[in-house]
């Protein structure tokens, strides 16, 4: 737990299930007030916020698109009217299709590059939109991906978005360091969420995708949501342009263990 974290207000775009779901839980756990962003699962938004309201928290369901400008204003709106402020930002949303890259239609690359980079540049907009004129510190967590580092082909658009973010997180932090404004990443490897769930239904994918793990096992989402309570707090306040790997080792390069190549 994170004493500075309680009453802090932040926005976590992909709220209702997976990663983002984990993040706005252990948010809560920490009494901070949350908006949860959710593009289709409005069930999974409810549920969330009823169990986090019946806990004695503060959360806020809120419907909309992170690659629309509109969409991300309508998150920071609802943060100021509900929790009167804004502190932590928190851009989780995103997809994967896969497809040789010369089957990949532009529509397809257009849409995965619009939500796991364009969202995350228009929510730290919208953000840095409010803290700036207001003088106020701020913290951006922008969900990347081990794949912002190792190629994976057949995910052509889904690694180029990432391997972007990973530039825009660098950009940022170095351009708004001297307003007190902090910009991290993190980077899971193979994490138990929906993206998943139909690949590791086959026993034999996931014990291929655990056989590439140091730690030998796929990541719970809360491993997550640990790390980003951690990038969210004053105990890290030092931090900024980086990515934390929450990962099991994979982007330790598995291949060569033993002295292997
Ligand atoms: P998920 O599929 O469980 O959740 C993704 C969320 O993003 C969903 O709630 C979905 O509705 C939302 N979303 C998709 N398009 C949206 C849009 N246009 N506007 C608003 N929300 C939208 O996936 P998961 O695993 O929780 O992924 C979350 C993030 O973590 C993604 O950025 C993903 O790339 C990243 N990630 C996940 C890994 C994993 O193994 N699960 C590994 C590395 C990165």
């Amino acid at each position: 737990m994170y004493p500075d974290l309680a009453g802090k207000v932040a926005v976590v775009t992909g709220g209702s299930k997976g990663l983002g779901n984990a993040i706005v839980h252990r948010f809560a756990e920490e009494g901070m007030s949350v908006v949860i962003n959710y593009n289709t699962d409005m069930n999974g938004a409810a549920q969330t916020v009823y169990e986090i309201e019946k806990l004695g928290g503060h959360a806020i369901a809120i419907k909309g698109g992170v690659e629309t400008e509109e969409g991300n204003q309508a998150l920071l709106d609802a943060a100021l009217e509900n929790f009167g402020g804004l502190d932590i930002w928190v851009s989780n949303a995103g997809f994967e299709t896969q497809n040789h890259t010369h089957e990949v239609s532009l529509d397809e690359w257009n849409r995965q590059i619009a939500v796991n980079l364009t969202g995350p540049f228009l929510g730290a907009k919208a953000a840095l939109n409010y803290w700036l004129p207001n003088n106020k510190p701020g913290n951006i967590i922008n969900m990347s991906s081990i794949h912002e580092l190792i190629p994976w082909p057949t995910y052509a658009a889904y690694t180029t978005s990432k391997g972007g973010l990973s530039m825009f997180n660098k950009t940022l932090a170095m351009e708004y360091a001297e307003s007190n404004i902090r910009v991290n990443a993190i980077g899971p490897g193979a994490m138990d969420t929906p993206i998943n769930a139909k690949r590791f239904e086959d026993s034999s994918v996931r014990q291929e995708t655990e056989s590439m793990i140091p730690m030998q096992k796929i990541g719970d989402p809360y491993d997550v949501a640990d790390a980003a309570a951690w990038l969210a707090s004053n105990q890290s306040k030092y931090v900024t342009g980086q990515t934390l790997f929450v990962d099991g080792g994979i982007t330790l390069y598995e291949a060569f263990d033993g002295g292997k190549g």
